[in-house]
């Protein structure tokens, strides 16, 4: 072998181990600051994951540094290694015209896609508050595409399960009339009536309030949408028609006037785990988990999974979705966001991985992780 080769054949050896090596230094960095590849903060909060055809999407709420405002839309991030994001391009943008209901200065939250087989659409539902109406809308807001990364364009947006009663809600309560003047706020009195569908009631002719969401695909392709409703008080579970662009009218309340917000979903051995936050505005508090071996109950509340120091903050963060890791039939990644509502775009993301102790989710602060730690 003369000279030449023989330093090309060294320089291919050395060139593999630096690939090598740099694959295996690919980690995350829970709350440090992400950048794409095109070195800007990745700018995707309340985010959620779709996995399509070898390729993950990251849909967020894009931030400013003033406003929590929808200035800008939508985003959308893609990546097949789930470390290095490309941004693709804001896949819903806000509208300027000043009659759309996305119109530039509503507020977008929490926005998360899911897709439809039969039709071959992507489906994206976000909280949607009107523009100049602070969060009084309670809006979902329901926008569909060709494709994964967009542009999705808004199908339409409104309360839910207008004029229907939730499938758990004994007679007796629809026939309650107990109104919120009837009560002073927050005595044990008015909670117990929220719990018994004060604001259920008050809200059935007009539909139901859609804030803090996210979607679940179940493995019969059937979905839901899981959102706080009735002023926050408590939960709704909802299922989607076939084309997912809408109700079937069955829907269930959980843990009434027990407010949860963010609330994220995954199933593992036939059982449904959901992770939440208390209702904090944008601080964080401690993470409240459920479980269930139906979708619509019952559902049973479990001890704070996360464990140590912040433990009973969340390590600082509030859910917004829980991700399937592909190929890893045991790995779910807890995702949430450390808001900094002071400079909306400096907010962090808090990716972990969820352990399991006695077959429950735990969660526990680290530095740093790879996914490789999971093989
Ligand atoms: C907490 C929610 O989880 C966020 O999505 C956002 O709506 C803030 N509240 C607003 O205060």
């Amino acid at each position: 072998m003369n000279k030449s080769k023989l330093l090309s054949l060294f320089l291919i050896g050395l060139a593999s181990i630096i690939v090598l090596h740099a694959q295996k230094q690919k980690s995350f960095y829970p709350g440090k600051l992400w950048f794409d590849t095109d070195g800007k903060i990745i700018n995707a909060h309340g985010g959620g994951i779709l996995y399509h055809k070898g390729t993950y999407y990251w849909f967020g709420e894009h931030k400013g540094e003033h406003s929590n405002d929808a200035l800008v839309g939508v985003t959308c991030y893609s990546s097949t290694n789930l470390y290095d994001w490309t941004f693709e391009q804001i896949a819903l943008p806000v509208s300027d015209d000043k009659n759309s209901s996305i119109t530039k200065g509503c507020i977008i939250e929490r926005p998360k896609v899911i897709f439809n087989e039969k039709t071959g659409k992507f489906v994206m539902y976000f909280h949607l508050e009107l523009k100049g109406q602070g969060y009084n809308a309670a809006h979902v807001g329901v926008a569909i595409s060709d494709n994964a990364a967009g542009p999705y364009v808004l199908v339409k947006n409104g309360r839910v399960n207008a004029g229907i009663w939730p499938i758990n809600i004994p007679d007796s309560q629809k026939k309650l009339n107990k109104k919120e003047s009837d009560f002073k706020s927050w005595t044990p009195e008015w909670l117990r009536a929220m719990e018994n569908g004060m604001f259920l009631r008050r809200d059935f002719k007009g539909g139901q309030m859609s804030r803090d969401m996210t979607l679940f695909v179940d493995d019969d392709s059937k979905a839901y949408h899981i959102y706080s409703s009735e002023d926050n008080a408590t939960l709704q579970i909802a299922e989607l028609t076939d084309d997912y662009l809408g109700y079937t009218g069955k829907y269930i309340r959980i843990f009434p006037a027990k407010y949860n917000e963010a609330p994220a979903i995954f199933k593992k051995d036939g059982v449904y785990w959901m992770i939440t936050s208390g209702c904090t505005g944008w601080k964080p508090n401690e993470a409240r988990m459920f479980s269930a071996s139906s979708i619509f109950g019952t559902w049973s509340q479990h001890p704070n999974p996360c464990r140590g120091e912040d433990s009973e903050l969340t390590f600082h963060s509030q859910s917004t979705y829980i991700l399937h890791v592909q190929g890893k039939e045991n790995l779910f990644v807890y995702m949430g966001d450390r808001w900094i509502p002071s400079n909306p775009i400096d907010g962090r993301y808090v990716w972990l991985p969820i352990l399991f102790e006695d077959n429950k989710p735990v969660l526990k602060w680290m530095d740093r992780w790879s996914l490789n730690d999971f093989d």
